[in-house]
């Protein structure tokens, strides 16, 4: 238990699971109020009775992020619960696998509509909010595979590449207002969705998935092993709290040296 986000309230997309799970615990643990906003809205509110059973200092939000009404009312709520907004961590994100080839103008639509437009409205409604209080923090969880090529992620690698993109112009747009923006790209990190969302788009079992995986070689990083989430969580309370003060507008890798 520590300080570091003291009177602070953040908001955590995807926080239902996996790295957004990771990422509220330990803000609620570094003292932060703290809103878990996910699509799922059981699992929202699964994080929510983990990090603070008495639920005095959290709040689970279902909210499908891709509608922008969506988003405004996943601050708004947030906002009427806690009074102010100091944090966004943008973190909900999908995944579509294959080549542009396979590409179709719905997934196109599925995959910016989280992992781009998402990040876009949820910013868009809290920067007045941000502005309102002095100023504030938004992260945004972009990906290693934004900076480096791989082969059978093209629409997933694009939008995280858009979002490093988006940071950099948000960071030019709000630094005057106080607020600093900033994106993490994780290397592979071991959730569970991540792994059972693999299995399922491919149309095999959780424990061939894994079995897959390893016979590949995955994780082709120097660590030589995936992130956990709280390693990734770590990264982004930092880019959170005011010991990042002059931090705006960067590219956090926390690849296990993947990119290089
Ligand atoms: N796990 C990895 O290896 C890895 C690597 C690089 C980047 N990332 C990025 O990190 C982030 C978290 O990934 P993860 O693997 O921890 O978790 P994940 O795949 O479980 O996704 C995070 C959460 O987003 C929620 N979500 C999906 N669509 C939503 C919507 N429209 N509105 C609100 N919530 C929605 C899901 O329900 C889920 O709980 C994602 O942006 C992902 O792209 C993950």
């Amino acid at each position: 238990m520590g300080d570091r986000l003291a009177n602070k309230v953040a908001l955590v997309t995807g926080g239902g699971g996996g790295i957004g799970e990771a990422t509220a615990q330990l803000f609620c643990e570094e003292g932060a109020r703290v809103a878990v906003v996910d699509i799922e809205t059981d699992a929202a509110q699964r994080v929510v009775h983990a990090i603070d059973p008495t639920g005095e200092r959290s709040l689970a939000i279902g909210a499908g992020l891709h509608e922008e009404p969506e988003a405004e009312r996943a601050v708004r709520e947030t906002v009427e619960r806690f009074g102010r907004l100091d944090v966004l961590a943008n973190i909900a994100g999908v995944r579509v696998w294959g080549a542009i080839t396979e590409a179709t103008p719905e997934s196109w639509q599925f995959i910016l509509g989280v992992n781009l437009l998402a990040v876009a409205y949820c910013s868009k409604y809290a920067v007045p909010q941000m502005v309102r209080g002095g100023g504030g923090s938004i992260i945004n969880v972009s990906s290693a595979n934004a900076v480096s090529g791989r082969s059978g992620m093209a629409q997933y690698d694009a939008t995280k590449a858009a979002v490093l993109g988006l940071t950099r112009s948000m960071a030019c747009d709000h630094a005057s207002e106080h607020i600093r923006v900033n994106a993490v790209c994780p290397g592979p990190t071991l959730t569970m969705y991540h792994v059972r969302r693999r299995a399922a788009a491919r149309g095999i079992s959780l424990e061939q998935a894994q079995a897959e995986m390893r016979a590949a070689g995955a994780p082709n990083t120097l660590l030589g092993r995936q992130a956990k989430p709280r390693e990734i969580a770590y990264s982004i309370l930092f880019l959170a709290c005011d010991e990042s003060s002059y931090v705006t507008g960067a590219t956090f890798m926390i690849d296990g040296g993947l990119s290089v």
